[in-house]
């Protein structure tokens, strides 16, 4: 396996996420919300997230996978969706104040999915978080409330980020050189 370089260090992140959650914090008007994270990847962003949100807090996880991983690479996407769902939240999410929480914004087909299907709880908002962003990979036009950073065209791991399940651990986020762009959620 190739050598690791750090693109976003722990110190860094540590930074960004508070400047997050101090958003999220003022935008939020004093009224409760609701974190739905996106496992696994979006697990460690969302517990650093909602522990610095000074607000009347919950979370919740919804699971998705996609079908694209082994044969078919390259689908078109339609509205059955080429994700689906292994997860569902725990709580119902009508009238709350959601805040989508995902590790990754990259073609936009996983949050295109959730946004649909939570949108359909009928919240009474709804936010999108991300902690990283490649606008560049993008095949659907859709954007996040929050960003932490936007990102070039590269394989990340670690701080949630997984390579077939690895590195997720790692408290900085790393290139991960030579890899082919994965479609597993
Ligand atoms: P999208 O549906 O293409 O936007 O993909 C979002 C999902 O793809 C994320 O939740 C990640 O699981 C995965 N993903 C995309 N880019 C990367 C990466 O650079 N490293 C690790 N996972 C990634
Ligand atoms: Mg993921």
């Amino acid at each position: 396996m190739s050598e690791l370089r750090v693109l976003i260090s722990r110190q860094q992140i540590a930074d960004r996420v508070a400047k997050m959650a101090r958003q999220i914090t003022t935008d939020s008007t004093s009224e409760s919300v609701i974190f739905v994270g996106v496992l696994k990847g979006a697990a460690v962003f969302l517990s650093d997230l909602v522990r610095q949100v000074q607000l009347d807090a919950t979370f919740d996880f919804i699971g998705v996978a996609s079908y694209g991983n082994q044969a078919r690479q390259e689908k078109v996407w339609d509205s059955t969706g080429e994700v689906r769902l292994t997860k569902d939240v725990d709580q119902s999410l009508r009238d709350k104040n959601v805040i989508l929480v995902e590790d990754i914004l990259d073609t936009g087909l996983t949050l295109t999915f959730l946004k649909r299907l939570l949108l359909g709880h009928q919240p009474k908002s709804f936010r999108v978080a991300v902690l990283l962003d490649k606008p560049s990979r993008r095949k659907l036009a859709v954007e996040a409330d929050y960003v932490g950073f936007t990102i070039p065209d590269e394989f990340v791991v670690g701080y949630g980020l997984d390579y077939a399940e690895r590195y997720r651990n790692l408290p900085d986020i790393c290139v991960l050189p030579d890899v082919p762009l994965p479609n597993e959620s």
